[in-house]
């Protein structure tokens, strides 16, 4: 079967920085309670979903030395998309000038994962390159009033272009679940706010990360302890430190940039991955494990041996 290689990636954040200081002034809540239980500091917020991932993937197409008449297939992961119709991923195909299909995914916060393993698969059908992205305005169903929920989420967009490889893959082992009985933990109405049970999320969150891991990494025939950098879903320090003392990954070995970005949903692992990779992070050969979770209860891992372009070798 065909394999993939990862030939390039870029992220977009909105301009307007939200501090905790400037929730302290909207709402009943301390920097020091939600830096202690979840790790935020500030987010980012504004925009709109086809304009972040816009922005995001012409940083993608630039680093990965391609046109977007190269591009075979978009995916695009999202739960906050623009309108209910057309799918965003029209909006977005349009814009950049992608001579190619387009569809709009909702796997929540693994949604990304998901959208990679999507275009794993459609560039083993034959496609050639795929461009991935992973984007949402969480700000828009946030009810800014609910400090339970206000705290937590942000807005930004991630993208990756996925290339054909004919020799070996980058792809080495993949996860995709979903627990549609525990739907109630975390849920919008249509036209609604987020509503969300933190305590049970985190739990479960917790459990399904490292399930999920397992099952990737096993199936890439590695033990996570192998895995040179952990890109999680930036939901919570503490979960993301709850999961790797299970799996045994030191955090000095994991992306973590949710005091400065929030949760923002489908765009939290690849915006962690661009972050990483612009800092030097990884290097040729290294294996890359991420791990996604959300409503649904959606769990997502995939496993990459990174060859991306600029890896120190
Ligand atoms: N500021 C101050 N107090 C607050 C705030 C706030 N922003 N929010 C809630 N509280 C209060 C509550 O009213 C409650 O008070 P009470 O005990 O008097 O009733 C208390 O703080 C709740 O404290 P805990 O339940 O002990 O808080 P916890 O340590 O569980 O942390 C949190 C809450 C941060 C929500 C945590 O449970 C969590 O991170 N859960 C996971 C959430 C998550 O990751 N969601 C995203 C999933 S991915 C996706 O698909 C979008």
């Amino acid at each position: 079967m065909r394999g993939v290689r990862l030939t390039g990636w870029g992220a977009a954040l909105p301009d307007k920085v939200v501090t905790n200081l400037d929730l302290e002034t909207m709402l009943d809540t301390s920097d020091e309670w939600i830096v202690s239980r979840s790790g935020i500091r500030e987010r980012h917020i504004g925009g709109t979903t086809s304009g972040l991932a816009v922005t995001a993937a012409r940083a993608a197409l630039e680093r990965a030395n391609c046109t977007p008449d190269d591009i075979g297939i978009l995916v695009l992961a999202t739960s906050t998309p623009d309108q209910a119709l057309p799918a965003t991923s029209s909006v977005i195909q349009h814009r950049l000038g992608l001579p190619c299909g387009a569809y709009d995914l909702n796997a929540a916060c693994a949604g990304f994962v998901y959208g990679l393993v999507n275009a794993a698969g459609l560039i083993a059908l034959g496609t050639e390159r795929a461009l991935v992205i992973g984007a949402d305005t969480m700000s828009r169903i946030i009810d800014w009033d609910d400090r339970s929920t206000a705290v937590l989420f942000a807005d930004g967009a991630g993208a990756v272009v996925l290339e054909a490889a004919d020799d070996d893959s980058d792809l080495l082992g993949w996860d995709l679940g979903a627990d549609g009985s525990l739907a109630g933990l975390l849920s919008a109405d249509i036209g609604g706010y987020l509503q969300m049970n933190g305590k049970e999320v985190f739990r479960r969150a917790v459990l399904v990360m490292v399930d999920s891991a397992v099952r990737a990494c096993d199936q890439a025939g590695m033990s996570p302890a192998d895995v040179a950098l952990l890109v999680p879903h930036q939901a919570n320090t503490r979960i993301i430190a709850a999961a790797n003392q299970r799996l045994g990954i030191p955090m000095e070995r994991t992306v973590v940039n949710l005091d400065r970005t929030g949760n923002t949903s489908s765009a939290s692992i690849p915006m962690a991955l661009a972050e990483a990779a612009d800092q030097g992070r990884l290097r040729r050969g290294d294996l890359v494990l991420f791990v996604g979770f959300g409503a649904g209860m959606t769990s997502a891992s995939a496993v990459l041996r990174w060859h991306g372009p600029g890896a120190a070798p």
